[in-house]
């Protein structure tokens, strides 16, 4: 069995996501996705509750990946998981240092490989961050999230979000 993780905050899941995991299913047995419960990054919009709910919504047709929490390294989630590969999607020149560096970390900690998949060029400019942002402020997030979780971004931010 080859069990591969896919790491991320998820706050929320996008579309860009979702291209990378259900590839991802197609080259491994078993994938978690793993979902960070403490990151780094404070401003946290969805609950992991939220997050875990969401990610379960859009998944629930890819029958070998599941859902799950760390905290700490993400490498030893991975040692305790029997993961032998993290996935990240790469969408531009500018995620490359980071997720090069991040990459080397891990296999230098624990000799995990890291492999990436290059997002599909429709998501190459999606993050959470802005779609956040966008939603926020009243744009329209169709396209750039599956429908449920649009329906909870304008849900969070109704009249327009923050823009008035
Ligand atoms: O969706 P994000 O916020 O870009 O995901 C980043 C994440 C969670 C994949 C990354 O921050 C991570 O792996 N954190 C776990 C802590 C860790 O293992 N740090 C050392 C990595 S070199």
């Amino acid at each position: 069995m080859a069990t591969a993780l896919c790491p991320g905050s998820f706050d929320p899941v996008t579309n860009g996501h979702l291209d990378i995991i259900e590839r991802t299913s197609r080259h491994f047995d078993d994938v978690i996705v793993a979902v960070i419960r403490n990151p780094q990054k404070t401003q946290s919009l969805f609950t992991l509750e939220e997050r875990q709910e969401m990610l379960a919504e859009v998944l629930g047709h890819l029958g070998n990946v599941r859902i799950e929490f760390f905290k700490g390294l993400l490498v030893d989630f991975a040692k305790d998981h029997g993961a032998e590969a993290i996935v990240k999607g790469l969408r531009a020149v500018s995620d490359f240092d980071y997720e090069f560096q991040m990459a080397q970390m891990n296999q230098s900690l624990a000799g995990i490989d890291t492999f990436f998949i290059s997002t599909s060029p429709q998501y190459s400019f999606l993050s959470s961050s802005l779609v956040r942002e966008v939603a926020r402020y009243g744009g329209d997030v169709t396209g750039m999230v599956p429908p449920s979780v649009a329906t909870r971004l304008t849900d969070r931010f109704p009249e327009g979000g923050d823009a008035r």
